[in-house]
């Protein structure tokens, strides 16, 4: 289930299961695989599923530096290299994750099949956002993850999440304080610096489905709307009882609107 991809510079963790149809998940900030645990699950038993931890990122081996979203893309279409997978796949990222996708489509477009973008973005950040993370990939690296986690928790989560599943909570808590502070330093400038990608959706003819929480105050749903409106071939389905992490926040109907969209397309 798990294995060690060796790229040219780097050793990735990858979970890699199942036969068939390949369906790629690329994990937000500052997180792992394992956020993916209900979709690897459920779709690994009627198609391949990989999910690496990217770069600096749950077991994987880290980077110094900054990693640019681009980096981060060349990544997956290397592990696919590896593991022999010359088939278009269906990409589906989550926020940092989307980040990823739309360099993935700009960079290796004749490996993508469909796309599925849950909670993420196409703006470059503003001036302060920019200067938050270079501050913060700093004090990360002086100080380990543990404040950045709380930041975070605070704004990953719907209320019904947070008062009804806090061993979620914790459980994400767990995942962020184990994660290697240059990993998350090297994403945070990566991400500073990534361009604003506004002008690609309109081109990006493929299919595509759009999935955002009803709560995520990180990338909101009128900005969500915003984004498939301007791709040419996008389903929209907004996730209730959900904040920015909505694949694990509501997996059954997360799950249920992915296996919709891969039967219809
Ligand atoms: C994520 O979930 O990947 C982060 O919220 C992305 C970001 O910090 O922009």
């Amino acid at each position: 289930m798990m294995r060690i991809v060796s790229l040219e510079e780097i050793e990735l963790n990858v979970y890699d299961a199942g036969e068939g149809d390949p369906l790629v998940f690329i994990h937000g900030f500052p997180l792992d695989h394992t956020m993916w645990k209900a979709q690897l699950e459920e779709f690994s038993t009627t198609q391949r599923v990989i999910a690496p931890d990217l770069r600096g990122f749950g077991q994987s081996e880290d980077s110094p530096g900054i990693v640019p979203m681009e980096r981060f893309a060349d990544d997956i279409a290397e592990i696919l290299d590896q593991l022999q997978i010359t088939v278009p796949v269906t990409f589906c990222g989550l926020s940092m994750g989307g980040y990823v996708a739309w360099q993935f489509w700009k960079r290796h477009r004749s490996r993508l099949r469909r796309l599925i973008l849950c909670d993420t973005r196409v703006i470059e950040d503003p001036p302060e956002t920019k200067q938050n993370r270079r501050q913060t990939s700093e004090q990360v690296l002086n100080q380990g993850t543990a404040q950045l986690a709380e930041a975070m928790l605070g704004k990953m989560f719907s209320a019904q999440t947070e008062e009804s599943r806090p061993e979620l909570v914790d459980e994400v808590r767990r995942t962020i304080l184990r994660t290697s502070p240059m990993g998350v330093s090297a994403a945070l400038l990566g991400m500073a610096a990534r361009p604003d990608v506004t002008s690609w959706l309109s081109q990006m003819q493929i299919p595509s489905l759009v999935i955002v929480g009803e709560e995520d105050t990180i990338s909101t749903v009128q900005e969500m709307k915003k984004i498939a409106d301007r791709l040419p071939d996008a389903e929209f389905q907004i996730i209730p009882g959900a904040g920015h992490l909505s694949p694990l926040e509501q997996p059954a109907l997360v799950n249920q609107t992915i296996r919709q969209f891969l039967a219809v397309h």
